[in-house]
């Protein structure tokens, strides 16, 4: 099945001329032997370039490829308002990402002749060969009319489309960034994006114009999970809430700059065309290793090679807030630094699960104010529940202090007295052993005993009140001096979980729930006409 193309509906008069030059050589019609699959139509209509795929394909009942048509209503007549100006496209190998990121870049040119595109990889040789993106550009573009590929400059201009031109680039060095100084794209596209350092994704942010009129200038990102650009690509596109929603991310602090990105989540699954074609690609794939297992069929962006706790899991560790009960025992901890604090805010519920319900993680805060902001974050009621605050070690040092006094008598002349000013255990191999016990996925003890259980921890997080810890504690590296520890870079994401690993050490040892606790549980459900906290289940 191929797509016809009418290009000259987007076209202007010297574009219809120059066409009927091109069409003595050329059939009347183009053909590009090309139609979406279902996932890479989403991602097509968040880019609002979907206007020439009346066509899609998805699978049959038996699983195999069929072609469907878009309804009417579904079907824009040209261009649209793409979802957002930054679209990451990602998650498993083999999704028809760098399919779709090519036919992008083409209906760019198709709805704005004359429009200027950029495909980068970041070394050349990766464009280049078999199953390089020239390569496959060609399979696809070399029968459009007017079509011309330029070897030297590694370009396609499309002369019937007012010389658009796809041009195929690399950055191997940080600063070949800089080659792009004066060149403007209307549509840049990055495919393998984790491969390229955030530098250079903004740097390129900055060379996106609009050189022809009636462009949306789009910036897109096709990768699978891991590599050098895997903490940055998930920070701004993973993290930022729910998929295929655009959402207003700050990529600049200071002074503070906004963008929107969106997600489109790729699967292997969505490839039927490969599965159908290739069956061992999948097969080959289940047969790695379980971390690349899961980079690479799943799309799971939690996972690290170096990853200190694999285990840990939105799913699993990030739950809806509750409304604590008054009654519950509440902590504080707190890792200091000159560079960083990071304080956290516990509660014990009566079943013996711990909720980190606030944070406070800020560079640079002096002791009197850190303890001014731990206060000013407690209603008063709030801080009569406190048992205690753990502190680092040092801060009981009066050596270390210019003023003399220890970091502790600074904490307790600004406020912090009456609190039971604990010293943390930081003996780090054993804290994170400890760690990982109470981040250790268990079957949900209010399960009813229908299907299987679902999976709770020990501590538990609330979703969107400590956003900082959530995002560090996946990130954590195993050292490489000491397998047992945790690797001391990148430095800022382990103040968070050096503060959790001061608290948990801090508790007595951790005892596996009793049958009594768990009759209690199953009671106090039953008594439960209205489930207090249902989103948890607890
Ligand atoms: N819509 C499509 N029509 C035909 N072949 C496709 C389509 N989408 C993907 N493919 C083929 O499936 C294979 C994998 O797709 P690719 O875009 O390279 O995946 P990814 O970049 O996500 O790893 C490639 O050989 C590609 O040509
Ligand atoms: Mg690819």
């Amino acid at each position: 099945m191929a797509l016809n193309f009418t290009p000259s509906v987007h076209q202007g008069a010297n574009v219809l001329k120059k066409r009927r030059e091109d069409k003595k050589n050329t059939s009347e019609r183009a053909q590009i032997k090309w139609l979406p699959q279902k996932r890479q139509l989403t991602f097509l209509k968040a880019c609002g370039l979907s206007f020439p795929f009346r066509y899609y394909i998805d699978e049959n009942e038996e699983g195999l490829p069929k072609i469907f048509k878009r309804p009417d209503e579904d079907m824009p007549s040209g261009i649209q308002e793409p979802k957002a100006k930054v679209i990451g496209y990602g998650g498993a190998a083999g999704g028809g990402k760098s399919d779709a990121l090519l036919m992008s870049l083409f209906a760019g040119i198709l709805a704005n002749p004359g429009a200027k595109c950029g495909f980068f990889r970041r070394e050349y040789p990766q464009l280049e060969g078999s199953g390089g993106a020239i390569m496959r550009s060609k399979e696809i573009f070399a029968d459009f009319p007017g079509a011309k590929w330029n070897g030297t400059q590694r370009a396609w201009t499309f002369t019937s489309l007012n010389n658009g031109i796809i041009t195929f680039n690399h950055l191997k060095q940080e600063d070949d960034i800089y080659n792009y100084q004066s060149q403007q794209f209307d549509y840049i596209a990055f495919d393998e994006a984790t491969q390229f350092l955030r530098k250079q994704y903004r740097y390129l942010v900055t060379r996106l114009r609009a050189t022809v009129k009636g462009v949306f200038p789009i910036f897109m990102l096709a990768t699978n999970p891991g590599n050098i650009g895997h903490a940055w690509f998930k920070k701004e596109f993973i993290e930022i809430g729910p998929p295929e929603e655009p959402h207003t991310v700050m990529v600049e602090q200071n002074p503070p700059r906004y963008e929107k990105h969106i997600f489109i989540p790729a699967y292997l699954d969505d490839n039927i065309i490969l599965e159908d074609r290739d069956p061992s690609y999948r097969s080959n794939l289940e047969n790695q290793d379980e971390v690349t297992r899961k980079r690479l069929l799943k799309g799971n962006w939690d996972i690290h090679a170096g990853q200190f706790f694999p285990k840990f899991s939105r799913n699993i560790h990030v739950v809806e807030p509750i409304e604590i009960p008054h009654y519950w025992r509440r902590f504080i901890t707190v890792d200091y630094g000159l560079d960083m604090a990071a304080v956290y805010w516990i509660a014990l519920s009566d079943m013996g699960f711990y909720y980190v319900y606030r944070e406070l993680h800020q560079p640079n805060i002096a002791l009197s104010d850190l303890a001014d902001e731990i206060l000013s974050r407690m209603k008063p009621p709030e801080r009569e529940m406190i048992s205690y605050i753990v502190i680092p070690p040092d801060l009981f040092n009066t050596r270390k202090q210019e003023t003399g006094k220890s970091g502790r008598q600074i904490l307790v002349e600004n406020g912090l007295s009456g609190y039971g000013l604990r010293m943390a255990d930081n003996r780090r191999v054993e804290g994170w052993r400890l760690m990982r016990e109470y981040l250790k996925p268990i079957d949900d003890p209010f399960h009813d005993g229908d299907g299987e259980p679902d999976k709770v921890a020990r501590i538990l997080f609330f979703r969107g009140h400590v956003p900082k810890i959530v995002s560090h504690i996946p990130m954590l590296q195993h050292s490489e001096l000491d397998a047992n520890d945790v690797d001391n870079e990148p430095h800022h994401i382990t103040h968070g979980p050096d503060s959790i690993r001061y608290f948990l050490m801090s508790r007595p040892p951790l005892k596996s729930l009793t049958e009594k606790q768990k009759e209690k549980i199953w009671k106090k459900r039953k008594k439960r006409t209205e489930p207090l906290y249902e989103e948890t289940g607890y």
